[in-house]
């Protein structure tokens, strides 16, 4: 993967290349500060991040050669959830026809694959004097980032590990960008509808951050995953995480 081979390929999308970055999410943000008129879709790719970011400030390992690590520029008016929402189901439906098993998320937007998290989704708002300036869709996808013998063994997976075969990372890059495009101009029930469908968090017994524990009945319009407890109390949840949710294979 090179900056010429990216240009080529995302062209005319503007591109910045980093062999080895801290984080590109934190690299659009700067890229947006010097350039305010860069147009919407513009894309920095990072083979190694050194500071990768993960939601709640975690952090995320991008080695060298092993993962994809980008972040994409969006100005659109759809709310920052949204927008997560478009880049879980741009990379599940990129990965699918790579992988014999079809590709699900976790909720609110983790991408699994068997059951193991491939992608993580970290989308940061940036303003500008109360202005929402763009959204940064930072998208982290494991292609042969090696988990065992780590704490993440139980929980995480690479793509190889399941095709067995290399991965072409500028085609996979494209294909997730072409989805993001055809995503952002849905309408929200679509788009619901579409994540709803593959959400594997639905109809299983869930334990939420904070140890609330009960069976995931539905999300709703706003995105909310709804948990209904054994003795029927529903509650909502709008953010956070699922600690467990037991295993769909
Ligand atoms: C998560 O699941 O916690 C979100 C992980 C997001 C990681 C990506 S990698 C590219 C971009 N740059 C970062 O520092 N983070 C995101």
């Amino acid at each position: 993967m090179n900056e010429a081979l990216l240009q080529e390929i995302l062209r005319p999308r503007p591109v910045r290349y980093f062999a080895s970055t801290g984080s590109t999410n934190n690299d659009a943000v700067q890229w947006l500060n010097d350039m305010p008129f860069l147009a919407s879709g513009a894309v920095v790719v990072a083979d190694e991040q050194t500071r990768g970011r993960g939601r709640y400030d975690r952090q995320w390992m991008t080695p060298p050669g092993s993962a994809i690590a980008m972040s994409v520029i969006l100005k659109t008016r759809r709310p920052t959830q949204n927008l997560t929402t478009i880049g879980s189901l741009a990379v599940a439906e990129a990965l699918e026809p790579l992988l014999p098993q079809q590709v699900t998320l976790k909720w609110p937007n983790d991408v699994l694959v068997n059951g193991k998290k491939i992608c993580g989704i970290l989308a940061e708002a940036v303003w500008q004097n109360e202005k929402l300036i763009a959204v940064i869709l930072g998208i982290g996808l494991n292609i042969s980032v090696e988990f065992s013998g780590t704490e993440l063994a139980d929980t995480a997976t690479s793509l190889t590990h399941h095709t067995g075969q290399p991965i072409d990372r500028p085609t996979l890059i494209q294909q997730v960008l072409i989805g993001i495009d055809r995503w952002i101009d849905q309408p929200n029930e679509s788009l619901h509808r579409a994540w709803k469908n593959r959400l594997s968090t639905l109809n299983k017994q869930v334990t939420m951050e904070g140890g609330f524990t009960g069976e995931a009945v539905d999300v709703d319009s706003d995105g909310a995953l709804v948990v209904k407890t054994a003795t029927g109390t529903m509650k909502r949840f709008l953010a956070g995480d699922v600690t467990r949710e037991n295993r769909e294979d």
